[in-house]
């Protein structure tokens, strides 16, 4: 089976292409990868020598492009992690969100459609159901929940499940959906809170929390999503949505003291600035129908995960050491700059 893997260089679909060439070695892997500044191949270095994997560089916009590639590849699965990913950029510049988040989602459907896929897996997100209350623990979003969106990342996911729902009933093609919460692991750009906090706390600079630190995320390790997503696209049910989480949720500045405490730095590094503008409260999944249906449990605490991800991020220094001297400085500076000059 050929499984066409967009976005494959980035956090989680790097992780997905690991864990399928290490799972499933019959079958092969295709990424397809615009590398914008989150891609990176030195991600990938270790599948590129495999036989079973192909790398190509390329927008999942450009639909020349894209036809070309199924027209010469034939995949029998597409699984569709490409995307602009970061909700502080979306409020930034929310137009190229636009652009790949939905535009890009239609024409790999419209290739799918053509070259009848047996599958189009859309990775999409828990932030497509806005955020909770934190007064309200008995609530969690399920796939019934509507959707109901704050940022223009979350606004452009939601746009794109929406579609990819329209191509499902109008076109009968064969998609899945999966909505998972945060993750955090290996290969995490460190624009993106954990790797963030870990790489400044490493370098004794200021950890800038958003607003007072209470908004809750529900963390889950890269692995454990990945590991959905291959029974979705394997055993799932056409035309379904899956949500993703592992009752995992927690305070951001708790997480942020757990990694100062992991790394013996000293918790006056925290910093509070001027929070995110429409800042989600609360994200919480109830992963109810993918365990009963397909069985999945996830299967590393947090405990064990936060741990793991420190050491990863210790012992590959030079992955994110070389993120943060080029550009990441520019876009550090126009974040978060301003806001620590005034905390
Ligand atoms: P990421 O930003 O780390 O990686 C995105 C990848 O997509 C990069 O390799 C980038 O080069 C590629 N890409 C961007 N635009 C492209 C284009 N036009 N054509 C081809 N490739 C393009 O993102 P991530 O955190 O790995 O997220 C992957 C997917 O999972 C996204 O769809 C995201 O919405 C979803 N998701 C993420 C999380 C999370 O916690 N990170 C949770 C739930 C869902
Ligand atoms: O829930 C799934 C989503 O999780 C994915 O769809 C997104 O692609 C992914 O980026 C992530 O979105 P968040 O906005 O939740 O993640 P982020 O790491 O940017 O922020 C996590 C929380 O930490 C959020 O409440 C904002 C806060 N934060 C973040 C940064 C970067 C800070 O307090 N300080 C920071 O510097």
């Amino acid at each position: 089976m050929t499984i066409l893997v967009t976005g494959g260089a980035g956090f989680i679909g790097a992780n997905f292409v690991y864990l399928e060439l290490d799972k499933h070695p019959e079958d092969r892997i295709v990424c397809l990868d615009k590398l914008t500044y989150a891609g990176n191949l030195e991600t990938l270095k270790e599948a590129l020598d495999k036989p079973n994997f192909r790398f190509v560089k390329g927008d999942i916009c450009d639909r020349d492009a894209v036809f070309a590639l199924f027209e010469e590849e034939k995949p029998d699965i597409v699984v569709n992690f490409a995307a602009e990913s970061h909700v502080d950029r979306s409020i930034e510049d929310p137009g190229i969100f636009l652009k790949t988040n939905i535009l890009g989602t239609q024409v790999l459907m419209d290739a799918s459609r053509e070259y009848k896929v047996k599958r189009y897996h859309q990775v999409s997100t828990d932030e497509v159901y806005g955020d909770l209350p934190l007064d309200r623990p008995d609530l969690f979003f399920t796939e019934e929940t509507p959707l109901k969106t704050s940022s223009p990342y979350s606004s452009s996911k939601a746009g794109a499940d929406l579609l990819v729902n329209a191509y499902h009933r109008t076109f009968d093609l064969p998609t899945t959906i999966s909505r998972c919460s945060n993750n955090y692991g290996p290969y995490q750009f460190p624009e993106k809170l954990i790797p963030l906090m870990i790489a400044n706390a490493l370098d004794e600079k200021p950890l800038p929390v958003y607003g007072q630190g209470l908004n809750v995320r529900d963390w889950l390790y890269v692995e454990d999503h990945c590991k959905a997503i291959d029974l979705i696209i394997r055993k799932g049910e056409v035309g379904q949505v899956y949500n993703i989480g592992g009752h995992n949720e927690m305070k951001n500045i708790d997480i942020v003291k757990i990694i100062c405490q992991e790394l013996d730095k000293p918790e006056s590094l925290i910093t509070y600035v001027t929070d995110r503008k429409g800042h989600d409260m609360r994200y919480a999944i109830d992963p109810a129908k993918i365990h009963r249906d397909l069985g999945w449990l996830p299967e590393t605490m947090f405990a064990d995960g936060i741990k793991m991800t420190i050491k990863w991020y210790l012992d590959h220094k030079d992955w994110w050491q070389r993120i943060v001297s080029g550009d990441y400085m520019k876009y550090y500076e126009e974040m978060y700059g301003e806001r620590l000059r005034q905390a």
